[in-house]
């Protein structure tokens, strides 16, 4: 069956079609058909951030076209797409309405089923169109501009929580420094190249990783610790080595994350590690769960840089185990800006 996904819950409106089935001995094909994103990174870039109501108003202007961009890409009409799943929790409450109202007309008039779907489970389903062979049972790293997250993921439609930040995201932590030292928004990718220029020994930063029994995360003293460094350096008339500070708050961060990950692989006996979200782009982070995954004989998945970020493929995937559990939405479904509905 055809699936149409729909995301607008931040700064990226989206909408794609993938085609997935189950055949009788439950082998679940996948194919993305169109995956088709308007950013909107460049207007937020004016105000160093997401500014909600200029979001809101984007993803109005953009929905409809790109909805019709994604059929003509995969050669479909909208008679052709069997169900619509749209990311209705978490996110910013103001741009989550608008895809979800427009979902609801859509599926309305076209007399198919309506699919609610949380965004971050959509990250994960990210990584069943990227590895045909996925299955359940894995352990999912979510890490993204929201969350910071451990599951364990029992199979499609379960996700146990291991662990998690206490404070901010790890992509917030990458976007604060950036922004600080004058990198545009949003900081991480671009952090993410600076680090190859710098040393990162260069400045000792606290661990996000927590101690204690359960493997949870805290930014928050990281991202002050880094601040400090740079006002300290400011106070004393001198710009902080810019490549050498995105090197060592890197290390730090991949390190804490490792860290914490191979303690809940280890806690959880899982076999397979998928990572996921916006910070599963960042390059370090991915060669160093590459080369720890690979000395534990864990199998790592990730999607591709393209699948990592916000995008309505990995709505429509999520959608699907949805829809094949029969799990189906009303005209009566609302967004929430929190993780739960
Ligand atoms: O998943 P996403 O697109 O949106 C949320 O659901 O939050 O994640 C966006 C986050 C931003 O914080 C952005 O800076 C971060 O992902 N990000 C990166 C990289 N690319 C995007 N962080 C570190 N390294 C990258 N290469
Ligand atoms: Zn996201």
């Amino acid at each position: 069956m055809y699936i149409l996904g729909l995301e607008s819950s931040c700064d990226e409106t989206s909408a794609a079609i993938v085609r997935m089935d189950t055949d009788e001995n439950g082998v679940c094909t996948r194919e993305i058909c169109a995956n088709m994103i308007a950013s909107q990174i460049e207007t937020h870039r004016l105000y160093g951030g997401v500014v909600p109501e200029i979001a809101g108003r984007a993803h109005i202007e953009a929905v409809s076209r790109i909805t019709y961009e994604a059929l003509d890409t995969a050669g479909l009409t909208i008679r052709d797409i069997g169900a619509v799943a749209v990311t209705t929790h978490p996110g910013l409450i103001g741009a989550l309405l608008v895809g979800v109202n427009f979902a609801k007309s859509l599926a309305f008039a076209q007399n198919i089923p309506l699919i609610s779907v949380n965004h971050i489970h959509a990250h994960v389903a990210a990584a069943y169109l990227s590895d045909p062979e996925l299955k359940p049972p894995f352990l999912a790293l979510v890490v993204s501009g929201g969350h910071t997250q451990l599951y364990m993921v029992e199979d499609e439609l379960t996700f146990r929580i291991i662990a998690g930040t206490r404070d901010d995201a790890a992509g917030e932590a990458f976007d604060k420094i950036g922004r600080v030292i004058g990198m545009p928004y949003p900081g991480g990718a671009a952090l993410d190249k600076l680090a190859y220029e710098g040393n990162p020994t260069a400045f000792s930063l606290p661990s996000p990783a927590l101690a204690g029994e359960q493997p949870d995360f805290s930014f928050s003293g990281l991202k002050t610790a880094a601040l400090n460094l740079i006002n300290g350096a400011r106070q004393r008339g001198e710009e902080i080595n810019r490549a050498d500070l995105a090197a060592s708050y890197t290390a730090t961060i991949v390190h804490g994350i490792v860290k914490q990950t191979m303690a809940a692989l280890k806690m959880t006996g899982a076999k397979t590690l998928v990572m996921a979200g916006g910070v599963a782009a960042n390059s370090h982070l991915r060669s160093a769960l590459t080369e720890a995954c690979g000395r534990r004989r864990v199998k790592f998945v990730t999607p591709p840089l393209s699948l990592c970020g916000d995008n309505g493929a990995m709505v429509a995937a999520a959608g699907y185990f949805r829809y094949r559990a029969g799990l189906f939405a009303d005209t009566a479904l609302n967004a929430s800006a929190a993780d739960e509905m």
